[in-house]
């Protein structure tokens, strides 16, 4: 359905020229007829409107009237228990609390596809909803940075702590929620450092100018807006300083009583990628020169990891290997070589590492999805999808056509999966196909009643079209269940890389995704899921693994005892 609107609402930003609403799960089974593909704007249509769906506060806020009907206004005085107006932003997952580390990652990525994929959001009228998105994010972030070195890193309490979960409607959600904020003496290097990369990254955006990396069908989405990019830079540049100047320390461990929904492991990760987005944004070779200090000096180099919230040393491969092309003059201003040769070295090395899981890191299932052992085990699509999005972006910067080929045919293996090409038959986005997974662990639009049984009713009220969930087990394996968070909770970051993923297709002429082809039908898979959701019964527990460690532990203190004994005696 198209609607024609008036004016602007909101002074400075595009405004789409009609709504777009999602087709419907049923339309999933209808190709696309013509150009641009209408199978790949729906996937990303949708990818933008989740961000909508996930919106805290005063839902018309934006640049046009809130398009997702089943959401009304909440949390609207959020930030008063401080004094300030921290309402906005979104909602980070199925819960209720707004997190500052990981809508780093977000919005990063969500910058990145637009600085390159404009073809795409142009061809599927989405560039204004990419537009909105990216101010959303941006503007909270802004009001979540009122002074140099205060960021509030969070806005209500933990919701998987057990105490803190609220089942109910929108509308009845409380005020006066407990906000998070680090500063110079309660310090939060991660959070600085990747809400500075995130700025720098948006600034880039704004900048609007043609990303010399890639395919000439590839260039940015028209967003230029000089003020906006400057003002995000500035937010960008002091936080960076600040993490800099200040203890080095994770936010996780100044602010204890945050819950523990994001615990991070490091935050060299943070300031080599802030500085590095901070020199692409200013052209400024200082920047870039500290860029490569912290991948030096925090070891960053042959790293086997995986791209995702808590973890972008692969971002600042690919960002380094895209200065070399775009800004070589960066590297010589900091009296450094910028070594396309080598970046290629380093990215190529991750990628073929992690495909061939040689870092010891990764594995594939039997059905083809890329598993990271650990991160891979609370959401799975997550880092394959996000290692597709780089393996897309890198492809043209590759030393061989050969293996741009093998990149880019491999990125096609983990994006058909997500559409449907597993054994469960299951594209895994909420409200695209049939068989589409239709109780997303969620509060918003859930329609749960009783708090105390999560899996009534057995598919959500309102449909949270283009989220990603969870995903499958390493077993290729899903189910259904809201109850399991593991497969089946949304969030922001999961959703972060679709837009690339679908605009890239948009922007290259690809054919259908593989969902469209896909027979309507699921069954539920016999057994349990044996995740951190639902574990297996019939399993070790903990505690039993616990006592067998001890107990084996006891008896080589007792044998070392007795051996020093008898020595002794000697
Ligand atoms: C640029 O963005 C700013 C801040 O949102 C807005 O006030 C201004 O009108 C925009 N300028 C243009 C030319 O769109
Ligand atoms: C984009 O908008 C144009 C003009 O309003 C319209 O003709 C076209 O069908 C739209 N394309 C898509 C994919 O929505
Ligand atoms: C916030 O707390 C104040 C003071 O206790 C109270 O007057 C107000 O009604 C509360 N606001 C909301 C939205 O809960
Ligand atoms: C610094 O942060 C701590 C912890 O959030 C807070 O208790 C304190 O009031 C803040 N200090 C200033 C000066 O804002
Ligand atoms: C990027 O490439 C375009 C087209 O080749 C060219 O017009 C533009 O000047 C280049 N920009 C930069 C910053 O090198
Ligand atoms: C970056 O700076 C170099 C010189 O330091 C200049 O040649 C180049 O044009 C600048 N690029 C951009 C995009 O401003
Ligand atoms: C280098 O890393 C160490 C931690 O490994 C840190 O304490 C130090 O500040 C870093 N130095 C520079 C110049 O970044
Ligand atoms: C380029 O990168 C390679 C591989 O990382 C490295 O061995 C080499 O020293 C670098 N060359 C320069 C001039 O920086």
């Amino acid at each position: 359905m198209l609607t024609l609107l008036a004016l602007p609402l909101v002074a400075g930003q595009l405004v789409p020229s009609q709504t777009y609403d999602p087709p419907g799960a049923a339309a999933g089974n209808t190709p696309s007829t013509g150009s641009p593909n209408t199978q790949w704007s729906a996937v990303l249509g949708n990818s933008l409107w989740f961000y909508d769906a996930q919106r805290s506060g005063r839902l018309d806020a934006g640049a046009y009237p809130n398009r997702v009907a089943w959401r009304q206004d909440s949390a609207v005085n959020d930030g008063e228990v401080v004094g300030l107006d921290l309402s906005g932003g979104w909602y980070d997952a199925g819960d209720w609390i707004k997190a500052t580390y990981p809508l780093g990652l977000t919005m990063w990525a969500l910058s990145w596809s637009a600085m390159s994929y404009g073809p795409g959001f142009e061809a599927a009228n989405q560039t204004a909803y990419m537009d909105s998105t990216l101010r959303w994010g941006y503007d909270w972030l802004m009001k979540a940075h009122p002074t140099d070195d205060t960021l509030f890193v969070q806005v209500g309490a933990s919701a998987h702590d057990g105490g803190n979960a609220y089942w109910g409607p929108d509308s009845g959600l409380a005020g006066n929620r407990s906000c998070y904020a680090i500063n110079a003496s309660y310090p939060g290097t991660d959070a600085w450092a990747s809400t500075a990369g995130a700025f720098a990254m948006g600034s880039l955006a704004y900048q609007g100018t043609q990303w010399n990396t890639s395919t000439s069908a590839w260039g940015p989405a028209p967003l230029a807006n000089a003020s906006y990019s400057a003002q995000l830079l500035k937010h960008g540049e002091t936080l960076y300083r600040v993490a800099k100047e200040n203890d080095k320390k994770s936010f996780i461990d100044s602010i204890k009583d945050i819950g523990p929904a994001y615990v991070p492991n490091s935050f060299g990760d943070d300031l080599c990628t802030a500085a590095l987005a901070l020199a692409a944004a200013t052209n400024n070779s200082a920047y870039y020169a500290e860029a490569y200090n912290h991948y030096t000096n925090y070891s960053l180099s042959r790293s086997g990891a995986v791209w995702n919230w808590d973890s972008r040393v692969p971002a600042a491969y690919v960002l380094f290997a895209e200065l070399a092309t775009a800004r070589p003059g960066l590297a010589a201003g900091a009296g450094l070589d910028a070594n396309l040769t080598g970046w290629q070295t380093e990215v190529e090395g991750w990628i073929e590492r992690s495909i061939a899981g040689d870092s010891g890191r990764t594995y594939i299932s039997h059905a083809g999805l890329l598993f990271w052992a650990g991160d891979s085990d609370e959401a799975s699509l997550n880092p394959a999808m996000a290692f597709a999005a780089l393996l897309l972006r890198y492809a043209p910067l590759a030393s061989s056509t050969d293996k741009a080929t093998q990149y880019r045919d491999f990125a096609a293996t983990q994006i058909d999966y997500l559409m449907g090409k597993n054994p469960m038959n299951v594209p895994y986005i909420v409200g695209m196909h049939p068989n589409s997974p239709a109780a997303p662990h969620v509060v918003r639009g859930s329609g749960l009643t009783d708090q105390s049984n999560l899996r009534d009713p057995p598919t959500n009220k309102d449909t949270l079209y283009g989220a990603v969930p969870g995903g499958p087990r390493p077993n290729d394996l899903w189910w259904p269940w809201r109850d399991d968070w593991v497969q089946n909770e949304i969030a922001l970051d999961y959703n972060a890389n679709l837009p690339a993923l679908a605009a890239y297709q948009l922007a290259t002429g690809a054919g259908d995704p593989y969902y469209v082809g896909v027979t309507a039908g699921y069954t539920v898979p016999a057994g349990q899921p044996c995740d951190a959701a639902l574990p297996c019964k019939n399993g070790l527990s903990g505690g039993a693994i616990a006592g067998i460690v001890i107990g084996c532990l006891a008896a080589i203190v007792l044998a070392g005892l007795a051996i020093w004994l008898y020595r002794r005696r000697r």
